[in-house]
């Protein structure tokens, strides 16, 4: 079977961007590779949250995942900041990365805005590179904005690999349609938990739901017959959660100019509520059991860290560092 890695930060709520640019496809790819799934917790640091709040991301960030449908039996679940080969080797690699590579980075310059020029922020995509790189993953299923982070570990893993031979495989992201899930009040923009009225949380009530579609833009252009970016993203979500037919059906009424977006929009309400609806009730039940969430994550890290210390031992090796 095929290895796969892939990681989420623990940074708040989760919001349907996350779910069917990353996790949905987590969930179906169970079965057929060899998964690794983390929740980066090492990576929000150059966010220096409050050590409480993170305490308590982490474990409901867990507990999300699984409610998601990310089986710990079907998978590797754990928690970067548990295997601290992931500092050791990020370390090393640091060597292999330049500086104008980093610089480059469109998050870095994003990020930098709001968070100040850490070192933290900016060596970020090294410590991704190490994530996915001491697993040996072949395949990372990640949203569109982590592909440039991507071809960084590629990047990395070349360098490495030249100066002290075949070490790291090189690793490729595997994206669906929704890999860009737009803001829904600005679909020029990205969806993210950062900007009110942007994206819809994992944890929404029904009235906030509701609201926040019923408000979503889907002005279009009088002068192009081609579909609004606004509408294009609100099919992209009805495909990711309602039925196929019902998708179609909404497809060949745009298509006959019979579409109202107001009905386009009341579907996508009642098939996002139907979809999280039973999805918070596991996850606050998930929730009022620690124990079994702290269980869950020791299980991973013993699974997770023999392979990741036995990579390093071979990097180390294969640079010279005495064993
Ligand atoms: P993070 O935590 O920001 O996001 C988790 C996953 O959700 C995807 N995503 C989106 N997909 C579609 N539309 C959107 N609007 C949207 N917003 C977020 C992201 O692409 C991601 O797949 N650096 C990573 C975490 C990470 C990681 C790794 C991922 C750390 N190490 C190693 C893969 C492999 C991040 O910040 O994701």
């Amino acid at each position: 079977m095929k290895r796969l890695v892939s990681g989420i930060q623990p940074s708040g709520t989760l919001h349907i961007g996350n779910y069917l640019g990353a996790i949905k496809q987590w969930v179906e790819l169970q079965n057929d590779y060899d998964c690794y799934y983390f929740i980066a917790d090492e990576h929000v640091i150059d966010t220096k949250p409050r050590p409480v709040d993170l305490r308590e991301r982490t474990l409901e960030t867990v507990a999300m995942l699984v409610a998601l449908g990310v089986d710990p039996k079907n998978c590797v679940l754990f928690v970067q900041s548990q295997i601290p080969e992931h500092g050791e080797l990020a370390w090393l690699l640091l060597s292999f990365t330049t500086l104008g590579q980093l610089t480059r980075m469109t998050q870095f310059k994003e990020k930098s805005d709001r968070h100040g020029q850490s070192v933290g922020l900016l060596g970020y995509p090294v410590l991704m590179a190490t994530d996915i790189l001491l697993y040996d993953a072949e395949i990372v299923p990640v949203g569109e904005d982590q592909v440039q982070h991507l071809e960084l570990a590629r990047e990395i893993a070349r360098s490495f690999n030249a100066h002290a031979g075949q070490t790291f495989t090189e690793p490729k992201p595997l994206l669906t349609k929704a890999a860009r899930i737009m803001a829904l009040n600005d679909p020029k923009r990205k969806m993210s938990k950062s900007v009110p009225g942007s994206a819809i949380g994992l944890l929404d009530d029904e009235a906030t739901v509701t609201a926040t579609i019923r408000k979503a833009v889907t002005d279009s252009d009088p002068n192009s017959n081609k579909m609004s970016p606004g509408v294009e993203n609100l099919f992209t979500i009805l495909e990711g959660f309602s039925t196929p037919e019902t998708a179609t059906q909404f497809g060949d009424k745009y298509k006959d100019g019979q579409l109202k977006y107001s009905e386009l929009k009341e579907q996508l309400i009642e098939d996002i509520l139907a979809f999280l609806g039973p999805v918070q009730k596991t996850y606050k039940s998930l929730l009022a059991r620690p124990d079994q969430l702290e269980r869950i994550i020791k299980e991973g890290t013993a699974k997770a860290r023999p392979i990741a210390s036995a990579k390093l031992a071979i990097v180390k090796k294969n640079l010279g560092l005495l064993s």
